[in-house]
């Protein structure tokens, strides 16, 4: 059965936007976090246009050639202007959580208004034998509850943001983790962990 990731790229005090983050002005002050796909002459085989790292390139092209399809909270869709009306992903179908219609979805997209478990069963199907991936802090806190994670990355940047909207939530419970893989490159630390069970 295909794996369920979460890779968000977080500051060293957890937060995956800066303050004021929002449709148009994506993650507000705190664009830094994307620095690291740009920063070295690496070219991503995956997405066109970034150049990381070699380090970098190695362990995000892994994940990303991973990913068959996406599962992204409502407010990750909104503050992104809704992908342009396909997916962040070059090649995994975008599906968006929500408790409520999104008039703006297009029939490149899937709306689920019906939970977690639903929305990653559809992500599941989409993908294939591929994984899915997680966007937004509330949907990997809500997938963690429901126990359906297997692993989660924190693309770690040394910076303290001091506010914006954070990855880490309140949980019902302990969730342990395994160190997989840390990966120091330029401008970012790579903490891959597997959900312990
Ligand atoms: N740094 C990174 O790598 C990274 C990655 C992804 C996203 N981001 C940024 O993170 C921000 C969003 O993160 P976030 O944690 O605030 O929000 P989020 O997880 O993107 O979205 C939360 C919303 O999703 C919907 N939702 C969540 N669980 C649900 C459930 N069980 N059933 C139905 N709907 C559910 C709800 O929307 P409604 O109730 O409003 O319908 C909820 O308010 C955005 O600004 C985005 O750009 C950063």
């Amino acid at each position: 059965m295909s794996k369920v990731i979460s890779a968000h790229a977080v500051s060293v005090d957890g937060y995956i936007t800066g303050r004021d983050p929002g449709a148009g002005r994506g993650l507000g002050d705190g664009t830094m976090l994307f620095d690291w796909y740009f920063n070295g002459d690496t070219p991503s085989q995956v997405f066109d246009g970034f150049k990381l790292s070699a380090p970098s390139a190695r362990l995000f092209d892994t994940l990303a050639g991973r990913v068959g399809a996406i599962v992204a909270g409502r407010t990750t869709y909104d503050d992104s202007d809704h992908f342009g009306g396909g997916s962040p992903h070059p090649t995994a179908r975008l599906h968006v959580l929500s408790h409520r219609p999104a008039p703006e979805i297009s029939e490149r997209q899937t709306l689920i208004t019906t939970g977690i478990q639903d929305a990653i069963a559809a992500a599941r199907e989409a993908a294939g034998d591929k994984d899915v991936g997680l966007m937004g802090g509330g949907v990997a806190t809500e997938a963690l509850k429901a126990g359906l994670v297997d692993e989660v990355i924190l693309h770690q940047v040394p910076v303290l943001l001091g506010g914006g909207r954070p990855f880490f939530q309140e949980l019902p419970e302990h969730v342990h983790l395994r160190l997989l893989e840390a990966v120091p490159a330029p401008g970012v630390t790579h903490l891959h962990y597997q959900v312990a069970r």
